[in-house]
């Protein structure tokens, strides 16, 4: 059961050996070829014969292996299953693992209504199977009454089978624990971006991660509007001042059992809505601005997803929470405000609101001496001009950054280095305090708000921002295994940075 919400977050996910009596639709894996589509590697947990059968059908009814395509066919008689979906997986040559979490979301998101599945895309892969089918069954209808909640054909499937050639060997368990907890980290990212401003605010947002925090066993503390007043939290205060509901920063912290390990300090923008402040939005599309808060709810999934693995590395989230609203009691353009450390801070545009909460928090986690520190935030407008909605954008100390983006690519969120160009810096700079908040153009926005960050930073920290703006959220059709809504990004680079820092320091 999810600690957010009264539901399983995903499917159950069990291995098996054979096709399992109860199941109601098998789904394998189609390559696509110039000359005709061929099954992916079934590993012997499929009779080589039904599979010629299976594919003859296939080929008569049209199917072409093509990436994501899906086929339901019926089931031959030798099979004791309902029916077969085929679900295309692409070329074979350029057959990958995030081909398959793909694929397999996809399958999973075309079985609405289905209870028990089986595949055998787990031969190719196991955990990218795992993860798919159940990111791909993940769905949010929180806020439908019966009134228009969805039918039993848009059930998400409730068990899937995964089967592998030796499904009792230590290894296929270890890795289907692993992308289980992965892939629920996800959902619990994509719960707390779902849920909508008016039920997630900053108190309620810090009850909620506090609560997953305790469950998780790890030290929780959090700083409430006096508690920020008293540590001179400015950024944190000033953004949330315009807001009826006061601002909040939660710590998350889980210490490794092994002494000495390596510290990972995360940091993420948990802004509960963005309205730009008395600088305000356009009305058109500002509902998408209820994602703002995508960057903490990855990191508060994340820490808590650490622990449930265990990694030998100590992680502590920093998570500053406020709503930013216009009021009569909103900062204004022009007023200067004092982040936490001191930096003083001409607040020329209210909508830049990200880096004012985020220098806060990352001063803040700088006092426990990371070795590693990554912020995560939905930043900024130009990341997404950039990058488009899918590639996140990096950007920190050059060395860890280039690690980031490629483990970010190997496991499929695809973030992507960026610079901070050292002319830009200047352009942040103020007349009437130690730092402006904007710069006074529009140009490289993704890069200046990094170099803003950079100024909160200590010295000898390996930092990196990934700024998500785009890639967090999914206003647009549902693909792959990402529906409409929350998607966790960068939950998954982040683990996996930290499960590499686990292994090579
Ligand atoms: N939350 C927004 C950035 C954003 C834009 C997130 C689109 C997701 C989708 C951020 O607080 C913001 O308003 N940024 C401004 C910065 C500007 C005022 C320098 C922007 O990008 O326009
Ligand atoms: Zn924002
Ligand atoms: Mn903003």
């Amino acid at each position: 059961m999810s600690p957010l919400t009264a539901r399983p977050l995903g499917p159950q996910l069990v291995l098996a050996g054979s096709v399992g009596k109860d199941v109601d639709v098998l789904v394998i894996g189609l390559t696509s070829s110039s000359d005709s589509p061929e099954i992916a590697l079934a590993g012997g947990v499929v009779d080589e014969a039904v599979l010629t059968d299976l594919l003859d059908t296939l080929v008569a009814v049209g199917a072409t292996g093509k990436a994501e395509e899906t086929t339901r066919i019926p089931s031959p008689a030798t099979l004791p299953v309902g029916s077969v979906l085929a679900i295309g997986l692409g070329s074979a040559e350029n057959l990958d693992a995030e081909q398959i979490r793909r694929s397999a979301g996809a399958a999973a998101r075309s079985l609405g209504g289905v209870d028990t599945v089986a595949t055998t895309l787990s031969v190719l892969d196991l955990g990218a199977a795992a993860e798919g089918f159940s990111l791909g069954a993940y769905r949010f209808a929180e806020f439908k009454s019966a009134k228009s909640a969805p039918g039993p054909d848009a059930k998400p499937v409730s068990r899937v089978e995964l089967m592998v050639s030796a499904p009792r060997t230590g290894d296929a368990k270890k890795t289907l624990a692993r992308s289980s907890a992965i892939a629920e980290a996800v959902a619990i990212a994509r719960e707390f971006v779902n849920t909508p401003p008016s039920h997630l605010f900053p108190a309620e947002f810090a009850d909620r991660a506090k609560v997953l925090g305790i469950d998780a066993g790890l030290k929780v503390e959090v700083l409430d509007e006096k508690a920020l007043e008293n540590g001179g939290y400015g950024g944190i205060l000033g953004v949330g001042k315009g807001s009826s509901r006061p601002p909040r920063l939660v710590r998350l912290s889980y210490s490794a059992k092994k002494r000495n390990a390596p510290k990972v300090a995360l940091v993420g923008k948990g802004i509960t809505f963005d309205t730009g402040g008395i600088s305000i939005k356009p009305a058109a599309g500002m509902e998408n601005m209820t994602s703002d808060m995508g960057g903490a709810a990855a990191v508060v999934a994340t820490v808590v997803l650490a622990a449930k693995l265990g990694l030998p590395v100590d992680v502590t989230a920093t998570v500053p929470m406020a709503e930013n609203m216009p009021s009569a009691t909103a900062q204004r353009p022009g007023d200067v405000l004092t982040q936490y450390g001191g930096t003083t801070v001409e607040v020329i545009n209210t909508d830049a609101e990200g880096r004012l909460i985020l220098a806060d928090a990352i001063v803040r986690a700088c006092e426990d001496n990371p070795d590693y520190l990554i912020d995560t935030a939905t930043l900024t407008g130009a990341q997404v001009v950039a990058l488009g909605t899918r590639t996140p954008g990096v950007m920190g100390t050059d060395e860890f950054r280039d690690r980031i983006a490629a483990i970010s690519q190997r496991i499929g969120e695809n973030a992507w280095a960026m610079p901070m160009p050292a002319e830009l810096r200047s352009d942040l700079d103020s007349k009437v305090a130690d730092l402006a908040n904007v710069t006074n153009h529009r140009w490289g926005g993704m890069l200046s708000a990094a170099l803003y960050l950079k100024e909160f930073v200590a010295d000898g920290v390996q930092w990196a921002h990934i700024d998500v703006a785009g890639p967090a959220y999914n206003s647009s059709g549902p693909w792959g295994y990402t529906g409409r809504g929350g998607t966790g990004v960068p939950v998954r680079t982040m683990i996996s940075v930290i499960e590499d820092i686990a292994a090579n320091g």
